[in-house]
This record gives structure tokens, C-alpha cells and sequence, in this order.
């Protein structure tokens, strides 16, 4: 997989160097590339905003270095161009896992006020971290490049990591412990000691649905209930 991204900042993700995701790009699983939008600026002094037209506060991203650097990428990179913005549709897992099947992608950062509106002619797709305003397409690009990375083969350790987490079928991911057994009077559930492996699926399953039901009922109005989660519910509601 090849992404480029267009940034006024391109030292920002000098992080994807780091741990997960810089193992990942060791071994060559992707490659990503930040393009400085200055570099394809035409004015004597590599400016790359103006006043807004009408009036008003700060400064707007001007069209040819943007333009320019979409062209020049477009020779090498054959992927859809993303603008990273509040106006476009919130990112999630579903979005994570369309994009990771893609082997070319462009992102574009905003800065300032924002974009020329022209330039939304050489955009396929927005995309918006949430609703609330950043300081700079950078730090949305950063965990939505993450989040579509490591679900690339051979990113994490073992491929169910990704398969059974949170949102993978509109559900959040049952509870974990790991070692010691107790800590400060506080035990772990006895069925996950007990070895045996159909009651700890059903459990998790059941602590899936429980999870979501309470903490995330938009989500889960979402999850469509399969026999055994209904089979799954039945049981452990009648011993909770
Ligand atoms: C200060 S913001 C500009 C906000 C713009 N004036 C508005 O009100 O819509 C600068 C840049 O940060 C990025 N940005 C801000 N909020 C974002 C969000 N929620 N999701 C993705 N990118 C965002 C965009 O690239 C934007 O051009």
C-alpha cells in the first residue's frame, strides 16, 4: 500500500516510524510519503495562503501549490484524494476498513481557515475526525492513517487481533484481564480460569452484547442478533 500526504507539516508523521505501525513500514508492508505543499508553490516566497475574498478572518489555502501537487502525485499514485475536514462524514471502523483494502491513497491536510473551495473539484472524498474543530488536517490524518494501517495482513501479531475487537459487527470488545489472578481483593471472573472453551466464547459474547447494550446503545441498535447471541442472552440472563 502507497499513501501520500499533503501537509504543511510534513515532520508530523516522522510518528509513524514508532512501534506498530513503524515495525510495519520495516518490513515493507506500505509506504508513507508526507509532500510539503511548499515545495510546489510558485511565489517568490513559497507562499501558500491568502486573504479570503469578502472579507473576514485568517487565511485561506491557495489553489496552484495544492493543485500542482496533486498533479505530480497523480503520475505515481492512482488512489482517491481525501480531504481531511469537519464538513465531511465522521470517520469509523467501517470507513478504516474500506480504505485498508485500497492499495493507493491521497490524503490532503488542511490548514488555516481551510481550503479554496476550487479545489474540492480534485477531491473524491472528505472526511471529518468529529464534530469539533482542529487546528490542521494533520491531526486528523494521524489516527485515521493509523486505524486503516493496522488493519493491513501483517501488521499485528496475529490476524484475529483486528477481527474480534470493537465495531468489528457494530459491537464494543468484552472485558480483558491478564495476570495476577487477584489484585487488591478484586478477582477475575472464575469462567475465564476455567479452560473451558465454549463457556468462555459464550461469556465473552454475552459481556460483548452486555457492553454495548449499556454503554453504546446507538451502536448496538445497529448489531443484528444472530441465533446464538440470542441463545447467549437467554443463558446468562437467567443466571446474572
Ligand atoms: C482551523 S480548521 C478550519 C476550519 C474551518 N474554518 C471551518 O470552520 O470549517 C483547519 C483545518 O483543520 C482540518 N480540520 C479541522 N477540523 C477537522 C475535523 N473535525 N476533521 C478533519 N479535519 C479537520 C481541516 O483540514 C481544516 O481545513
Amino acid at each position: 500500500m502507497r499513501i501520500d500526504i499533503l501537509t504543511l507539516f510534513p515532520d508530523m508523521f516522522n510518528l509513524f516510524d514508532e512501534s506498530i505501525i513503524g515495525r510495519g513500514k520495516e518490513k515493507g508492508l506500505y509506504t508513507i510519503n508526507a509532500v510539503n505543499i511548499r515545495d510546489y508553490s510558485k511565489d517568490k516566497h513559497r507562499k501558500v495562503d491568502d486573504y479570503p475574498y469578502g472579507g473576514g478572518n485568517g487565511l485561506v489555502m491557495t489553489v496552484q501549490p495544492i493543485a500542482d501537487a496533486i498533479g505530480e502525485l497523480r503520475k505515481v499514485n492512482d488512489g482517491p484524494v481525501i480531504f481531511l475536514g469537519p464538513k465531511g462524514k465522521t470517520f469509523d471502523q467501517s470507513k478504516a476498513s474500506e480504505l485498508s483494502k485500497k492499495e493507493n491513497l491521497i490524503f490532503l491536510c488542511g490548514h488555516y481557515e481551510g481550503i479554496d473551495e476550487r479545489l474540492y473539484e480534485l477531491i473524491d472524498e472528505e472526511i471529518s475526525l468529529g464534530d469539533f474543530i482542529l487546528t490542521g488536517g494533520e491531526m486528523a490524518a494521524i489516527p485515521i492513517i493509523d486505524s486503516i494501517l493496522r488493519l493491513r495482513d501483517g501488521v499485528l501479531g496475529t490476524d484475529s487481533s483486528s477481527v474480534e475487537e470493537s465495531f468489528s459487527e457494530n459491537l464494543l470488545e468484552y472485558p480483558q484481564y491478564t495476570r495476577p489472578e487477584e489484585y487488591e481483593g478484586k478477582s477475575v471472573p472464575e469462567i475465564l480460569l476455567s479452560g473451558h472453551h465454549e463457556n468462555i466464547r459464550q461469556w465473552r459474547r454475552y459481556m460483548m452484547l452486555k457492553t454495548t447494550m449499556e454503554k453504546r446503545p446507538d451502536l448496538y441498535s445497529r448489531h443484528e442478533l444472530s441465533k446464538d447471541d440470542r441463545k447467549i442472552l437467554k443463558k446468562f440472563s437467567e443466571i446474572e
